[in-house]
């Protein structure tokens, strides 16, 4: 395992346990070629695959043809202008204008571990646990050094990129993209993966077909969004959910992305992905370099199953950080589904009690507790609490609600100003705008400029006061609206075009500086909903609010999509209010307990107010969570059927690393008059133990459970749900 240079051959050999990973350099102009990416060879001799030995050959064999040469050579990282008609990953305005980047090798370096992005989330490990090259590469006309990243990791089929270019000129150039990473396929009949939604039903699974052309996902709403997530997947035709190749590249980023799958006259695919170059200009004086966010590359020979698995050990082991990466949660009750803006000291302190007796553990104060804000309208950026509201002070109502033996959490929307407001009142230039143009407002709100360093500097002041006030355990960050009306008064008009990445570096600043005054902090990030459920923002926050459709059934598929690449211990999941105050739809109280279980588990609903059978249940809701959550959180989690794409009923499962005990969550959607039970093969369990299913006295072994599988009986009713546990013997 490892990174090896073969020097003889000038090939790099990346592998992880079951992947290779095979760079080839080309030609004296040393261009840098990508022979391969898949199952695990033991041979390095795989430059052949570059087809540099067949026409049009490469430039020194066949100066004539050299543009047929460039859109055809597999590039590591595509260059622009030249004669590659494909999607470029970079490209510049020069000093004398012009766009022309290329790239040739110059040398590299290879060492254990995996360097940090200054200022931005990446993936990590240690020297025993990863290992790093870089590959450096230069444009003598533009006075250009890129470095390439490639870090592989030893417990995880995952290579992470991304790209590092720096001016070595006296003048300065603009970058006018620079994406993370490129891969370049021959088509396998690849079907395309993405994830797509909207407020309220975010990251809905999409599969097409790769045609010629190019197919891509985006985003430049200054955020991952709703609409789309910065996420492709390449699956081959005959793979499946179980069986064959899919390669995955996931952005850790929570901005603005571009990615995009393009299939070319000769049958080959090119897949990039990065910040998307729309709106995207940089400018790099002499010395200055731009650090690009990563990309990270999965391969799995085992089909979805075998991605999810490889981004899930990831993202848990060398991503998430914090004391709370592998610890049980505390079991939340939230107020929003519950009074909305309506509540008070007193109201809050009867939720409280009564949610303590039943054996909850925190509660989280939501949005309206600041400013005079009554309704959306009002006081964002005024972080100063309402003691109107909140009789006696936020330090009372905290020392109050621990009294009761529960921990305290609260709501903030750091990054937002309402225009009524005192602090836009005096400060109106801080909301980010156009000069001589009224921002267009979203829930009646602007965002504030967070490329600016005194902006920055009185957002963390206001919330971490009132942090320091009281024992505040939980933060819920929110961000309500996408970016709009792009324009900052304190940058050069020249560097306009850096306002929406600097605002994202802006928010990972806030947030490092959050969880490094206040370590003990629980950091649930929210974006109206899942906006912002992103890598980037897990390396900040150990789990992000999946979305504010919190009805068990539409959770079904929102959950699908963001399981499919997420560890189930990231998505915040909560038993809430009926009717749903989404979709208005009735399921039963125990359904929405099954499926919270699958999330980082709470309430959000009224607890003094719901009908007395829902809150009698509340006590053995509560006894589930801890009786599976380990298993929930640190299992591996397999999808067995999909209720949105059989229109039915849905099934997955999480079974404990050592394979001695599983959980399955069956819920059935629709009842199906007069039909057989259903058939449902396990997966993940070891074929040589044998199971016991708690309750039924019935013992299997588990290569049947697997390959036979066992029957469910149809339960009576719509929404109905059932788990089902079994243990080793
Ligand atoms: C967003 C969040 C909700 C709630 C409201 C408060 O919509 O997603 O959970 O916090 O804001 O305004």
């Amino acid at each position: 395992m490892g990174i090896e240079f073969f020097e003889e051959d000038r090939i790099f050999k990346l592998d992880t346990p079951r992947s290779s990973y095979i760079i080839s350099i080309v030609d004296e102009e040393n261009f840098i070629g990508h022979a391969y990416y898949g199952k695990k060879c033991r041979d390095h001799h795989l430059g052949y695959l570059c087809r540099t030995k067949e026409a049009p050959f490469v430039p020194s064999k066949n100066a004539r043809d050299r543009l047929s040469f460039l859109d055809a050579f597999p590039f590591e990282y595509s260059t622009h202008g030249l004669g590659d008609y494909r999607e470029s990953c970079i490209s510049v305005k020069a000093p004398g204008g012009q766009s022309a980047v290329s790239f040739g090798y110059t040398g590299h370096r290879i060492y254990k571990g995996k360097p940090k992005l200054e200022g931005l989330p990446a993936t990590f490990g240690t020297e025993e646990e990863c290992s790093t090259l870089e590959l450096y590469c230069e444009d003598k006309v533009l006075n250009m050094e890129a470095t390439l990243f490639y870090s592989v990791f030893e417990d995880t089929d995952v290579i992470a990129r991304s790209v590092k270019i720096t001016n070595k000129g006296k003048e300065p150039f603009y970058l006018t993209k620079a994406l993370s990473a490129c891969l370049e396929l021959d088509d396998q009949d690849f079907e395309l993966l993405t994830m797509h939604g909207s407020w309220a039903r975010e990251r809905k699974i999409q599969y097409r077909k790769v045609g010629y052309g190019q197919q891509s996902v985006a985003s430049l709403r200054g955020e991952s969004s709703h609409q789309d997530h910065p996420f492709i997947a390449l699956k081959a035709g005959d793979a499946t959910q179980e069986r064959g190749d899919v390669y995955g590249m996931h952005f850790v980023y929570s901005g603005n992305f571009f990615a995009q799958a393009e299939k070319n006259q000769f049958d080959t695919v090119r897949a990039v992905m990065g910040i998307n170059p729309k709106d995207f200009c940089w400018k790099l004086g002499e010395g200055e370099s731009f650090q690009t966010p990563e990309a990270v590359l999965v391969y799995s020979s085992e089909g979805i199953d075998g991605m999810t698995t490889s981004l899930h050990k990831l993202y848990r082991k060398h991503l998430i950080r914090g004391e709370y990466r592998n610890k049980k949660r505390p079991i939340l009750i939230n107020n929003w589904e519950a009074t909305y803006f309506d509540f008070n000291t007193e109201k809050l302190l009867q939720i409280a009690k009564q949610a303590s007796e039943l054996g909850i553990e925190m509660l989280v104060m939501d949005d309206g507790w600041f400013g005079k804000r009554n309704d959306d309208n009002t006081s964002l950026g005024d972080w100063d609490v309402n003691e109107e509201k909140l009789e006696g002070g936020l330090k009372h109502l905290v020392d109050e609600v621990n009294r009761l033996g529960m921990k305290f959490g609260i709501w903030f929307e750091p990054e937002m100003i309402s225009p009524d407001s005192e602090l836009y009142r005096v400060h109106p230039d801080w909301a980010i705008a156009v000069p001589g143009r009224e921002p267009g407002r979203a829930r009646n709100q602007y965002v504030l400029d967070l490329s600016r360093k005194e902006v920055r500097e009185h957002t963390y002041e206001s919330i971490a006061k009132i942090l320091r006030s009281a024992n505040i355990e939980y933060v819920k960050w929110d961000m309500n609206r996408p970016l709009s009306d792009i324009g900052s008064v304190k940058l050069e008009a020249d560097r306009q075009g850096e306002l929406f990445h600097r605002y994202v570096l802006g928010v990972y600043e806030l947030q490092e500086r959050l969880i490094t005054e206040f370590p003990h902090l629980l950091l649930e990030n929210c974006s109206g909903g899942g906006a912002r459920f992103d890598p980037g923002m897990l390396y900040y926050s150990p789990q992000i609010w999946c979305s504010d459709d919190a009805d068990a059934i539409e959770r079904l598929s929102i959950q699908e999509g963001t399981a499919m690449i997420y560890p189930l211990s990231t998505m915040g999941a909560h038993v809430s209010d009926c009717p749903n105050h989404t979709v208005g739809r009735v399921t039963p109280f125990e359904t929405r307990g099954y499926v919270a279980l699958a999330g980082t588990f709470g309430y959000e609903l009224d607890v003094t107010k719901i009908p007395q059978e829902d809150r009698e249940q509340i006590p053995e809701q509560i006894k589930m969570y801890h009786k599976y959550n380990d298993l929930v959180r640190e299992g591996e989690y397999y999808r067995i059927a999909s209720y949105s794409v059989n229109k039915e009923y849905d099934c997955y499962m999480v079974v404990s690393e050592d394979q001695r005990e599983a959980l399955v969550t069956f819920v059935q959607v629709l009842n199906r008059p007069n039909w057989k039970s259903r058939r449902i093969k396990l997966k993940g369990l070891s074929a040589e133990l044998d199971y016991a299913v708690e309750g039924e006295g019935e013992v299997y072994a588990g290569d049947t459970l697997m390959n036979a599988g066992i029957l469910i009986e149809n339960p009576w009713g719509d929404f109905k749900g059932k788990l089902i546990h079994l243990t080793a013997r």
